[in-house]
C-alpha cells in the first residue's frame, strides 16, 4: 500500500498539451468549491439549451430542507446535444464503431448524421405506438448499435429509459419491468457472447408472464441472430417493421433540466434494487464535462468504453459523454477472451483506438493469460488508458501500464457509482501524478471527506467511511417511486452528508485509496449484488431453510460471491443438489449473480437476539479462522467450529 509520493508523474506529452495542466487543476478546483453558481453555469454553456438556465445550483443534504435540482428552469433535449447540433460540423464524422462479437464478422461504422436518421426513426416508432414523454421503456438489448438507439430515441420524444443487463434472467426484468411500470420493451431475438447464444426474447415472454408486468403493451424485436422466436401477435413486432418506413426527421421534445432522462436499477444492502433516477440537464451536463476532462479529449479521438450499456458506465460513458462531445465511440458486443485472449488488443489496432477504458477485472484476467497475447499486438495508437468499477491492486494496475500502454500511457482510474452519474474521484491526465491503486484525486464541484463510524471527520491522512459533502449535477435525484428510501440510503447515516457505502484512506497527499465497499454489497467483477438478493433467491427454494450469503477475496473477479446454506430438516446435502441450488439462483437473478462457492451450515452464527453474525462468515469465507474475534455473544458458538472444519476450500 504505501507507495513512493510521486510514483508516476505526468508525462511531458501531457503537460505540454492538455485541456487542464496542474495549475489549471487547482485553479478551477477552488473556483468550483467558492462559486458554484458561476462555476457550473460557465460548464453548462457546453450543452445547447432551448432555453438557457438561469438558476444553476439550488441544493441542500440537510434533511429538514433537502433538495436536488441544478438547471432547474433550463430546457434542453438529450438526444439533440448528442446529435443534431454535431450534424453541420461533424455530420460525417464517426460516431460509433460498432465491433461484432465474433471477428469474422464485419464491423459498422455509424456516421453522425446516420445515427441521428435511425434515432429519429425509431423516436417516431415509438410515438406511433403510443409512447410519450414520462413514459417509461425497457430495454434489454445485446451490446448492439440499436441499444444506443433505443437509450437516444427515448430521450428525443421524452421517454425513461430503463436499461436491464442482458445477463438479468427472467424475475430480474420482471421486478424492474414492474417496479417501472413500463409500457414497451426493445429486446432482439437473441444476444451473441464469445459465440454463445442468449435468448434475449424468451426472457422477456417469461418475464411478461409473472406477476405485475401487465403495463407493458408492446415488444419490439431486434432481428440480430435471425433465430426464429415465438412472436406473440398483437403485442409482439418486428423492429424493422415498425421501424424502417418511419420519416428520418423527428421534432424533439423540449425538457425541463430535472425532468427525468433514465432509471437504472443497481443492489444496495437491503431489499429488492432501487431504482436509480437520473435526470436531463444536471447529468448530461455532468458527463459530457468530466469525459472530456478526465479522457482529455481530442477531435480525432477513438475512444472505447468496454462497459456494457446495462451498467451505468455504459450510459455514461458509452453513449451520453462521448455521443455529446461529438466523439467516436466504439461498442463492442463481445468478451475480452474470445475467441481468444488477443481480442482487446486486436480491435485497439483494428480501430486504432486512443483511449481505452475497461475494469480490472478484464485486466486481472488478461494477465493470467501472460504478455504473449499482448505482445502479438501493435497498440501504437492507444495514448490513455482508464479503469472503472471496483479498486484496481497495483500489480494489475502495473501490468496494464507497462504492457499494455508500453510504460507510454497514463492510466485514469476513475472512482464513481451508479447514484453519482458520473466520475468523481480521477486523475486528469495532464494534471495528475499517478500512484498505482489510488482513485487520486476529486474532480471539480466534488467534496470528499472521510469520517469515523460516529460521523467524526477524518482530517489528513487517515481510513475511514467516504462520503461527499455537496452535490454535483450527476447526482440521482431519487429512488424511482420511494423518495424516502432515497433519502434514507443515502443522507441519514451521514446527517448533512451523501453517504457513498465505501471505505477510503486519504494519504499524506491528499489521494484517495477506495478500500471497497462497507455495507452488504458485494463487488463481483465490477457489479454489484446485494447479499440480500442472493439470500432470497436461494430461499426462495423448497429444500433451503435458511441462507446468509457474504464476498470473499477472488483473484479475478475481485470479489466473490460465497454463500452459506441450510437445509430444512429431513434434507440431505449431495453435491448434485449444491449444483442445483447454484443453477437455481442463475435462473432466479442472473449468471452474474451464481455463488462460487456453497457451503452447507446446519447452523449460522447467530446472536441471542437471531441476528446472523455475518462478520464471522465473512472471516471463514476468507479463510481467517484465527481472526474471527469475539464469538462469545453468539447463541451457540459451537456452530462456528463446524462451519470453520466444514469451509468449502476455494
Ligand atoms: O465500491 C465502489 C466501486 O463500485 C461501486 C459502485 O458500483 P456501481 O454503482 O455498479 O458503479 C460502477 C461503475 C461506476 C463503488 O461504490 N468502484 C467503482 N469504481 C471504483 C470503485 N472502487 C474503487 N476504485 C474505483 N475506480
Amino acid at each position: 500500500m504505501n507507495q513512493p509520493a510521486t510514483a508516476y508523474p505526468v508525462k511531458p506529452e501531457f503537460a505540454a498539451d492538455t485541456r487542464n495542466t496542474r495549475d489549471d487543476y487547482q485553479r478551477l478546483y477552488a473556483q468550483s468549491l467558492e462559486d458554484p453558481d458561476a462555476f457550473w453555469g460557465k460548464v453548462a454553456e457546453r450543452l445547447d439549451w432551448m432555453k438557457a438556465p438561469t438558476r444553476i445550483k439550488d441544493t441542500s443534504f440537510d434533511l429538514k430542507d433537502f433538495r436536488i435540482r441544478w438547471y432547474a428552469d433550463g430546457e434542453l433535449n438529450a438526444s439533440v446535444n448528442c446529435l443534431d447540433r454535431h450534424l453541420e460540423v461533424r455530420g460525417d464524422k464517426t460516431a460509433l464503431i460498432f465491433e461484432p462479437d465474433g471477428p469474422d464478422t464485419p464491423a459498422e461504422k455509424i456516421t453522425y448524421r446516420q445515427l441521428h436518421e435511425r434515432v429519429c426513426k425509431l423516436a417516431n416508432a415509438l410515438r406511433s405506438l403510443g409512447v410519450g414523454k414520462g413514459d417509461r421503456v425497457t430495454i434489454y438489448l445485446p451490446m448492439i448499435p440499436e441499444a444506443a438507439i433505443a437509450m437516444l430515441a427515448c430521450a428525443r420524444i421524452g421517454a425513461v429509459h430503463m436499461v436491464v443487463f442482458g445477463g438479468f434472467a427472467a424475475n430480474s426484468i420482471a421486478d424492474r419491468v414492474a417496479d417501472s411500470g413500463s409500457k414497451l420493451i426493445i429486446t432482439a431475438d437473441e444476444g451473441l457472447r464469445a459465440g454463445k447464444k442468449v435468448a434475449l426474447k424468451a426472457n422477456v415472454d417469461a418475464a411478461l408472464k409473472l406477476p405485475g408486468t401487465n403495463s407493458v403493451e408492446t415488444v419490439l424485436v431486434v432481428r440480430h441472430t435471425r433465430a426464429a422466436v415465438d412472436m406473440q401477435m398483437p403485442r409482439d413486432r418486428w423492429y424493422d417493421a415498425v421501424v424502417d418506413d418511419q420519416p428520418t426527421q423527428c421534432e424533439p421534445e423540449r425538457m425541463n433540466a430535472e425532468d427525468p432522462l433514465f432509471i437504472l436499477y443497481t443492489s444496495g444492502s437491503t431489499g429488492k434494487p432501487k431504482g436509480v433516477l437520473h435526470t436531463t440537464g444536471g447529468y448530461l451536463v455532468y458527463v459530457s464535462y468530466t469525459h472530456e476532462a478526465v479522457f482529455d479529449l481530442k477531435e480525432d479521438d477513438v475512444y472505447w468504453c468496454t462497459a456494457d450499456v446495462g451498467w451505468v458506465t455504459g450510459h455514461s460513458y458509452t453513449v451520453y459523454g462521448p455521443l455529446a462531445n461529438g466523439a467516436t465511440a466504439l461498442v463492442f458486443e463481445g468478451v475480452p477472451t474470445f475467441p481468444d485472449a488477443s481480442r482487446f488488443w486486436q480491435v485497439i489496432d483494428k480501430h486504432q483506438v486512443t483511449i481505452f477504458y475497461t475494469a480490472p477485472t478484464a485486466i486481472r484476467a488478461l494477465m493470467r493469460e501472460g504478455e504473449g497475447p499482448v505482445q502479438a499486438t501493435s497498440r501504437q495508437s492507444l495514448r490513455l488508458l482508464g479503469s472503472v468499477g471496483e479498486p484496481i491492486n497495483p500489480e494489475a494496475w502495473r501490468w496494464y501500464y507497462e504492457v499494455v500502454g508500453d510504460s507510454r500511457c497514463p492510466i485514469v482510474d476513475t472512482w464513481w457509482q451508479t447514484e453519482n452519474g458520473g466520475i468523481l474521484i480521477s486523475a486528469l491526465p495532464g494534471a495528475t501524478d499517478l500512484k498505482p491503486g489510488s482513485a487520486t484525486l476529486p474532480f471539480f464541484g466534488v467534496q470528499p471527506a472521510i469520517v469515523d463510524t460516529n460521523g467524526t471527520p477524518i482530517e489528513g491522512e487517515g481510513e475511514g467511511n467516504l462520503v461527499i459533502l455537496d452535490s454535483w449535477p450527476g447526482q440521482m435525484r431519487t429512488v424511482y417511486g420511494d423518495h424516502q428510501r432515497f433519502i434514507d440510503t443515502y443522507f441519514r447515516t451521514y446527517p448533512g452528508t451523501y453517504f457513498t457505502g465505501d471505505g477510503c484512506r486519504r494519504d499524506a497527499d491528499g489521494y484517495y485509496w477506495i478500500t471497497g465497499r462497507v455495507d452488504d454489497v458485494i463487488n463481483v467483477s465490477g457489479h454489484r449484488i446485494g447479499t440480500a438478493e442472493v439470500e432470497s433467491a436461494l430461499v426462495s427454494h423448497d429444500k433451503v431453510a435458511e441462507a446468509a450469503v457474504v464476498g470473499f477475496p477472488h483473484d479475478i473477479k475481485g470479489q466473490g460471491i460465497y454463500a452459506y446454506v441450510t437445509l430444512i430438516a429431513g434434507e440431505q446435502p449431495s453435491d448434485e443438489l449444491r449444483a442445483e441450488l447454484v443453477k437455481h439462483v442463475r435462473a432466479e437473478i442472473g449468471p452474474i449473480a451464481a455463488p462460487d462457492h456453497l457451503q452447507w451450515a446446519p447452523g449460522l452464527p447467530k446472536t441471542r437476539s437471531g441476528k446472523i453474525m455475518r462478520r464471522i462468515l465473512r472471516k471463514i469465507a476468507e479463510n481467517a479462522p484465527d481472526q474471527l474475534g469475539d464469538t462469545s455473544t453468539l447463541a451457540d458458538p459451537s456452530v462456528v467450529d463446524s462451519l470453520v472444519q466444514e469451509r468449502r476450500v476455494p
